[in-house]
């Protein structure tokens, strides 16, 4: 078996002790005679493993007991569009700052329903920085104000919440959560996809301070209301009962390493050590985003043309450095370091670089 460094930006590299428990545990779980996909979400066996995984979450991330936690199908984009059905009246104010691509993605999906205020919008500048906060134009009474924490492709990160008044504040974490601490408190919802960070594709994790919850919103069925979802603990309809039990495993063992403050303090060696690799070519590398909004999960870089990108992007792979190509919207090169990857591998990757630019330089 070859389980080469993977720096896939999502679906991600997940911890191998996790991926073996769940081999060990596919047949047979816990000695119920079935795997875990095998039972009812409305076993006590299954409600005992969601409640735990939400259990964990909450210690790990630091949630406090006035916001609910759901446990969805339907991945960060279809959160995005939720965000506008059950916080903003029809037509009422939301203000989006856009720091990459998936701050435009969040206001496609929302542009239906509401009128979406773009309060500042890092594009004219290539999203290689995040708009100075005096500058943005906030509107008084709008419905909430929507940041993403980080950019996945753009490698775009905030390094703390913005602080926006009266107005709740709502974060796209997608590629980012549990990677260091965060102030809950600060946020009105916190939603992340899991694929990066938290587990498999396949469920979405929802932080929303429980008062608004009351929110009128918009009409909708009630499987797009995450009041009736909270009410139903998550299994209003079957949830992703694989994806959740997955998730879970990664919450314990995220735990069992030392929590979040231990990720971050890796993050920070990862994220450096690439860095420093990139900004020490003397120009053959290069990330075109300035130093205090890098983000410390994503970072796209660049070769000088697309011959070298192209063979930077063989030979890592051949050298059991996976999933470098940067997205399509970029180009270059990417590498994501999410909690799953050891240290060893963005130094294994730095080793990589450095010898490849020997070699092409
Ligand atoms: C920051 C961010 N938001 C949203 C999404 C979309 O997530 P999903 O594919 O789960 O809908 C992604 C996916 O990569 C992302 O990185």
């Amino acid at each position: 078996m070859t389980r080469l460094f993977n720096f896939s930006a999502g679906p991600a590299t997940l911890p191998e002790s996790v991926l073996l428990q769940a081999q060990a545990e596919m047949l047979d779980w816990n000695g119920v005679g079935a795997s875990i996909v095998e039972i009812s979400h409305r076993s006590a066996d299954f409600i005992a493993v969601a409640a735990q995984a939400e259990a964990d979450l909450r210690s790990l991330i630091g949630i406090p007991d006035d916001y609910a936690v759901l446990f969805l199908s339907g991945g960060a984009t279809t959160q995005q569009a939720l965000l506008a059905l059950n916080f903003a009246a029809p037509g009422q104010a939301v203000d989006y700052v856009v720091t990459g691509h998936w701050g435009k993605t969040a206001i496609k999906q929302v542009s239906p329903y509401v009128h979406v205020h773009i309060a500042a919008n890092g594009e004219p500048g290539g999203f290689h920085d995040i708009p100075a906060r005096d500058s943005w134009t906030l509107t008084p009474d709008a419905a909430y104000v929507h940041i993403t924490a980080n950019e996945t492709i753009h490698g775009v990160e905030f390094r703390d919440a913005p602080v926006v008044g009266d107005v709740p504040l709502f974060a796209d974490f997608s590629s980012s959560i549990a990677s260091e601490p965060v102030d809950v408190s600060k946020y009105g919802v916190i939603y992340a996809g899991a694929q990066k960070n938290l587990g498999p594709v396949g469920v979405a994790v929802v932080i929303i301070r429980r008062d608004l919850l009351e929110r009128s919103g918009q009409p909708r069925a009630d499987i797009f209301d995450y009041r009736s979802h909270a009410a139903r603990d998550s299994m209003l309809n079957t949830p992703p009962t694989w994806n959740w039990y997955l998730a879970g495993l990664v919450f314990k063992w995220m735990l069992a390493e030392g929590g979040v403050d231990e990720f971050a303090r890796r993050n920070a060696t990862k994220s450096r050590l690439v860095y420093e690799a990139i900004d020490s070519s003397g120009g053959f590398y290069r990330n075109d985003v300035v130093p205090q909004a890098r983000s410390r999960m994503n970072i796209p870089y660049f070769l000088p043309d697309e011959t070298l990108t192209a063979r930077f992007v063989a030979e890592s792979k051949a050298a059991g450095l996976l999933a470098l190509k940067g997205h399509k919207a970029v180009g270059g090169l990417r590498a994501s370091l999410y909690n799953a990857l050891p240290v060893q591998a963005a130094q294994a990757l730095v080793d990589f670089m450095r010898d490849f630019q020997q070699r092409n330089g």
